[in-house]
């Protein structure tokens, strides 16, 4: 018997591969570049770990570590996630959402297109993506379509439009995958404004058929500050009672938890009967796939947030770990306009993009040169998060002669 191994050519990126290959030669040599990783690193090139997580971790009992946890989630965890992710605006959602634990945003977004999704439905993605989300949907048997990120430089609310009727013309659902703010792999943040527009926009595509926002929100956090990014969130809640909006939330990327895999699947709708529905649909999934989701990684995140001091600790670490992030945005944006470096918008984060015809084979060229960057289909990412201000010296110099 022959496992489905030709679905192992979907990964066509393959960033964890090329990760490896970059980390393996910045052992061998320390003057490599690694700008693959998406990991947040120090300025000294060591992984950034939250201390005031990590001390946390032993002020639990054996059995918040240990035991097995509900899959559905314990009711502190929900409090405490739905607080953290809408601030101000819990006491508007806390009785129209539930959260169901996920290995990482990755389970909430796989879980997102089982349970949403028919076999041969239409996730709609960005172009410029995750690679990620093509693999998870092509696992659990759903097709995907794309729009245009970009028209202009600002964000493209027509494309998406349309792309959206197409689906619902073909199938009346339309799954829409948005991953905002801090986009990976171009870093672009949606403007106020643009997310008022996408928000009236979905108000009308529902008119069409059932229409579903998975927003993938794993860099919420290192995009602007807690306030900023929480106004811009709370500018979804003006979308139509039939209209069912899922928030995938990565405590790999917030708290700096990679390997431990947490994260939530927020599902909101004013709909009682499709909020309960949608919730034990995607808790039968989760059992029948990961069980449970790490006690420990559940335990540390809710402690952290139902601790007063123990947040604000948290707190002023997550400040200074998004001031090193920009610092270092800052420095790349600098010398991106000194050297006239062609990229696709960006405002913050983990990432940036050169859009290229041959992505590969630059890939190789500057591979050559210790830089290591993820070449995609018509570009190539830069992480900025796992490299220095010294590195990003180094990096734009060679890009600016191979490009
Ligand atoms: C856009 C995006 N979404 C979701 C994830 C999921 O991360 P995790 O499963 O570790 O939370 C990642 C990880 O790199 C990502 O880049």
């Amino acid at each position: 018997m022959q496992a489905k191994n030709i679905r192992s050519r979907i990964d066509n990126s393959n960033i964890i591969g090329l990760g490896a290959i970059a980390k393996k030669e910045k052992l061998k040599d320390p003057l490599v570049i690694n700008s693959t990783t998406g990991m947040l690193y120090d300025d000294e090139g060591k992984l950034f770990t939250y201390s005031s997580v990590d001390k946390v971790i032993n002020l639990l009992t054996p059995e918040e570590k240990y035991a097995y946890f509900p899959t559905g989630g314990t009711k502190l965890f929900k409090d405490e996630i739905k607080k953290w992710v809408f601030g101000t605006s819990y006491e508007l959602i806390k009785e129209y959402s539930d959260v169901i634990p996920t290995p990482g945003g990755t389970g909430a977004l796989a879980n997102t297109f089982a349970n949403f999704l028919n076999d041969n439905d239409y996730a709609l993605l960005p172009n410029y993506m995750w690679t990620n989300y093509v693999q998870i949907l092509d696992d659990s048997n759903k097709l995907y379509k794309t729009y245009d990120l970009f028209l202009n430089n600002s964000f493209n609310l027509n494309d998406l439009k349309n792309k959206a009727k197409e689906i619902l013309k073909l199938k009346k659902r339309v799954l829409i995958v948005l991953n905002d703010p801090a986009q990976n792999p171009t870093g672009y943040t949606l403007k106020p404004n643009e997310i008022d527009d996408l928000v009236d926009a979905l108000n009308d595509l529902k008119n069409d058929g059932e229409v579903i926002l998975l927003l993938d929100a794993a860099y919420i956090d290192y995009a602007d500050s807690y306030d900023k990014t929480r106004l811009n969130l709370s500018k979804y809640l003006r979308l139509d009672d039939e209209i069912l909006l899922i928030i995938a939330f990565s405590a790999s990327k917030s708290f700096g938890l990679y390997g431990l895999r947490v994260g939530a699947q927020i599902i909101l709708s004013k709909n009682k009967d499709v909020l309960y529905d949608s919730y034990e649909s995607c808790v039968y999934s989760a059992r029948s796939k990961w069980s449970n989701t790490s006690s420990l990684g559940i335990s540390l995140v809710s402690k952290i947030l139902n601790d007063e001091k123990l947040k604000n600790d948290y707190l002023k670490e997550l400040d200074e770990s998004r001031l090193m992030l920009k610092r270092r945005s800052d420095l790349f944006k600098d010398l991106v306009k000194k050297y006239h470096l062609n990229i696709l918008p960006y405002d913050a984060g983990f990432f940036s993009s050169i859009p290229l015809d041959n992505p590969k084979l630059v890939y190789e060229n500057l591979k050559k040169k210790k830089l290591h960057l993820i070449p995609f289909d018509t570009s190539l990412r830069i992480t900025l998060s796992s490299i220095t201000c010294d590195e990003i010296k180094r990096m734009v110099e060679i890009l600016k002669d191979e490009i």
